[in-house]
């Protein structure tokens, strides 16, 4: 099973949009995928809760599940819903048992002062000092050929971490989160743009997220 921990401490910056779309991206593949919702205010188990029985299956499971439970249901990918906050033990934690990281960043000065106090924090756990956890930064909520996408590419520069894609603010994502979808669960007239814009995730991940522990 490989697992992609969806981390920000910063409230807001996207992380339940990022892990409802990457495990519909994974269940539309046909992956057995698993979407595990640490967070206590619950999102994305709402979000599964909301998904219509006819779409690719996703399972869902609490931030307490164990391992032997998930070792049980086999799956292929796990995805982790994070809460906002996270750090300590419960961050320590969870980068322990991820086999790749993706941080969401919004274009705002507050997010960016948030995010880069978390990116020196988990540059001196373990797994990231060793180079053994692959990270990855999205820039959410932002058109790539606006001013504030390049001060976001400025700051984000600084840090020795790739940038893949910036995704668009747009309505398509909130629908998305009120039905229990993910853009790819959308007909290509509705969610072509938006999937285009994933595919520098999807192939990242398909890359980098290698069993860590195997
Ligand atoms: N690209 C986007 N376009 C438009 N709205 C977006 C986009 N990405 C996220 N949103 C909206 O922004 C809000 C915050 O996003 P989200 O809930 O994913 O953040 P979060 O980091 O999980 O928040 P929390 O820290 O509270 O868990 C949500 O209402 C979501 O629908
Ligand atoms: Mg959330």
């Amino acid at each position: 099973m490989r697992t992609i921990l969806v981390a920000n401490p910063k409230g807001g910056s996207g992380k339940t949009t990022l892990a409802t779309n990457l495990a519909g991206w994974l269940a539309g593949k046909r992956q057995r995928v698993g979407l595990k919702d640490a967070d206590p205010q619950a999102s994305s188990t709402q979000w599964l809760a909301r998904r219509p029985a006819l779409f690719p299956s996703v399972a869902g499971f609490g931030g307490d599940v164990g391992k032997k439970e998930l070792r049980d249901v086999a799956l292929e990918w796990l995805v982790v819903d994070s809460p906002a906050g996270l750090h300590g033990e419960a961050l320590r934690d969870s980068i322990k048992r991820a086999d790749a990281l993706v941080v969401p960043v919004t274009p705002s000065a507050f997010d960016m002062a948030a995010t880069a106090r978390f990116l020196q924090v988990i540059a001196e756990h373990k797994a990231v000092r060793h180079g053994e956890l692959p990270i990855a930064l999205v820039a959410m909520r932002v058109d790539a050929r606006t001013r504030s996408a390049a001060e976001l590419d400025d700051f984000l520069g600084q840090f020795d971490l790739p940038l893949l894609t910036h995704l668009r603010d747009t309505q398509v994502y909130v629908y998305c989160a009120r039905d229990g979808l993910s853009v790819f669960d959308l007909p290509r007239s509705r969610g072509e743009q938006d999937q285009e814009q994933w595919k520098p995730l999807t192939r990242w991940l398909a890359r980098h997220a290698a069993v860590r522990n195997p």
